[in-house]
């Protein structure tokens, strides 16, 4: 099918929910897309950082392949093999003890505003239900998760919101401090606010936070959603902290391309939620946990790690030394490029008819490349993107 035959079917049949760049991608090999034209792209976005391991990878593939043929989906009244394997390996990487399986982002920060509630609810009774999130934070599109994101531009059109979130100001105490009183169960936050712009918390004010949440058992919950799964160059961002979240939430990256969300809880929470109080159809469904067990017995060695931290460090000074770049945020693979001229989105659009896939982020370009992109791509992707820069 033409590009233009692509569009007029979208238009005529899906809701207009996304603003789409000019692009119909249909397939794909490591960091190099191709659209249905036969031009090819290298790809620094993988999919708003899902596609950790590129575009199907060779054990990925064997991986979803090998369970498509064996099991596709059972329901959660039956035991699951992959599922507990799954579960199990994300608790011994990361030493939490009990995990929720979900399909979205939205969708384990749904789980962990649940599982605060009920436990504070049990622990201090049925006022004490509300939850802090930051200035500028994005949580998800569900209309509980919109509550929980710190944006005005998100709060219009589908009211009544969920009840209960206040948003304190980013590295302010002072500000926690204002919005925390008797009723509340927990705090919610991205150590770096993706959607937001790239904005990494300080180190100090994170500690403050989660010592302050100890002393009054308020939960700590972090949304690791873009953060996580090796994408900062740990495992979970959390860890560079120095703090342990009581909960934390995981998807994007987690599944290398197939919808799967975690929610992560430590012992003293493990038994909050019980049978009947939480669950989904689609949750750790096996073709799912197989691909999550493939992407973290490969991003999850020390000696990946490491090379996310060196290819996030190398790009990082590279483009801080491209003309027209006014500041570079990197924190690993999660890149926020500030231009001179404020006109990131027509650079992004510029770097698309050159053969590069980039993101924006409020007023920036922002890169999630793949974790495991090739030196070569990425020298090959900052020609494009010095070029558009410099000539838009
Ligand atoms: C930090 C964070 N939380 C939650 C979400 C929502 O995830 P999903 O789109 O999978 O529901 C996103 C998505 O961009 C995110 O960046």
């Amino acid at each position: 099918m033409s590009f233009s035959d692509i569009q007029k079917k979208e238009a005529a049949s899906l809701m207009p929910t996304y603003g789409r760049f000019p692009v119909a991608l249909v397939k794909g090999k490591g960091a190099v897309a191709e659209d249905c034209e036969g031009k090819q792209y290298i790809d620094f976005t993988s999919g708003i950082g899902v596609n950790c391991l590129g575009y199907c990878d060779d054990g990925w593939v064997a991986a979803v392949t090998r369970q498509a043929a064996t099991l596709q989906h059972i329901s959660n009244l039956y035991y699951s093999d992959v599922q507990t394997e799954l579960a199990a390996r994300l608790c011994d990487l990361t030493g939490y003890s009990k995990v929720f399986f979900c399909n979205s982002g939205a969708e384990a920060n749904e789980c962990a505003i649940k599982l605060a509630r009920k436990y504070s609810c049990e622990t201090y009774g049925p006022q004490r239900t509300r939850i802090v999130t930051l200035e500028n934070s994005f949580h998800g599109r569900t209309v509980t998760t919109l509550a929980a994101t710190g944006q005005e531009a998100f709060h219009h059109y589908f009211y009544p919101f969920t009840e209960g979130f206040s948003y304190a100001k980013a590295n302010s105490m002072d500000s926690i401090r204002a919005h925390v009183d008797e009723h509340t169960c927990a705090v919610l936050i991205e150590l770096v606010q993706g959607e937001g712009g790239v904005c990494p918390l300080s180190p100090a004010f994170v500690r403050e936070l989660a010592a302050y949440c100890k002393e009054r058992d308020i939960l700590l919950l972090v949304d690791e959603v873009q953060t996580g799964v090796a994408r900062t160059g740990t495992l979970y961002c959390y860890e560079q902290y120095g703090v342990v979240p009581d909960v934390i939430t995981s998807a994007k990256g987690l599944g290398g391309g197939v919808p799967i969300g975690a929610c992560l809880c430590t012992e003293a929470l493990g038994g909050v939620l019980s049978a009947g109080q939480h669950g989904t159809t689609f949750g750790g469904n096996p073709i799912a946990c197989a691909a999550a067990l493939e992407v973290l017995s490969r991003v999850s060695t020390p000696e990946f790690l490491a090379e996310v931290t060196q290819k996030g460090e190398y790009l990082r000074q590279k483009l801080a030394s491209l003309p027209g770049v006014a500041e570079v945020r990197a924190r690993g693979m999660m890149i926020g490029i500030v231009l001179q001229k404020d006109n990131a989105k027509e650079v992004a659009s510029a770097c698309v008819q050159n053969g590069l896939l980039v993101l924006t982020a409020k007023t920036l370009l922002r890169l999630l490349p793949p974790l495991n992109i090739r030196y070569e791509e990425i020298d090959r992707g900052l020609e494009i993107l010095g070029g558009c820069i410099a000539n838009t």
